[in-house]
């Protein structure tokens, strides 16, 4: 399987947990695109579901299939969300954001009784950070937001370029919130649970790209294969 198959195939293994009636978040990006397609082709046999779109871009592909859209406030909680990630390890630990999308897709996880990241298994990393950290914050005061974010981080270990995050033609890149995204450029963050810690600290973060402690499951497709991995086996493993 090459990658587009392997994002396909993920898609499809999500697709096994929808059930008739269910109100779904959906996600952002190439991978979640493809769980879009197939939830459109099932709503053209019939399935009843009614879903919150955590961008304007999935947002206008859900509407031209003709799925059911709502907005978050009228639904309040969903029954399941499925989403990409740029990078996760083993412990469902994600970074989010590559498209832009970070901060709707938490608001809308985090309303989910199930959060189902699907992905080829390029993602799955040892450590998280290879992929530069998004960081959604306010326009007003960004250099001082960077130089903060700058100085908690090397705190906790992160060191690395911070780069404001531009559209291909060079223009600053201006989120669906109407806000900017920092990408940082870490390499490697050795305690992610510390270091989002020490983002949500600094005013002018509206949001970081760390995910940690929400996602249920991954599945993750390889060349052969499609692994499932479960927040609750994390659990199990806790306890015993
Ligand atoms: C969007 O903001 C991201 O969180 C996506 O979920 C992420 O970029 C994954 O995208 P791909 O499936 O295209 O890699």
């Amino acid at each position: 399987m090459n990658a587009d198959e392997m994002k396909r195939s993920a898609a499809a293994r999500a697709m096994d947990f929808v059930e008739d009636g269910m109100r779904l978040g959906l996600g952002t990006g190439s991978t979640a695109a493809y769980f879009v397609d197939m939830l459109g082709e099932r709503v053209k046999s019939g399935l009843n579901v009614t879903c919150v779109p955590t961008s304007e871009v999935t947002e206008k592909q859900a509407r031209g299939l003709g799925i059911p859209l709502a907005g978050l406030d009228d639904l309040r909680v969903l029954d399941l969300t499925v989403d990409g990630a740029d990078e996760l390890d083993a412990e469902l630990r994600l970074i989010k954001g590559g498209g832009g999308a970070l901060l709707r897709e938490k608001i809308v996880a985090m309303a989910s009784e199930q959060l189902i990241i699907i992905s080829d298994q390029s993602k799955l990393v040892e450590t998280l950070g290879a992929f530069p950290l998004p960081v959604e914050v306010v326009a007003f005061g960004l250099t001082t937001t960077q130089a903060m974010i700058e100085l908690l981080a090397a705190d906790v270990g992160c060191l690395g370029p911070i780069s404001l995050r531009k559209t291909p033609g060079g223009e600053v890149f201006v989120t669906d919130g109407g806000h900017y995204i920092l990408d940082c450029a870490f390499g490697s963050i050795p305690d992610p649970e510390v270091l989002d810690d020490a983002l949500k600290m600094i005013p002018g973060v509206v949001e970081s790209g760390l995910f940690i402690g929400i996602a249920d499951m991954a599945i993750v497709a390889g060349t052969q294969s499609v692994r499932e991995l479960k927040a609750e086996d994390l659990q199990e493993e806790d306890e015993g």
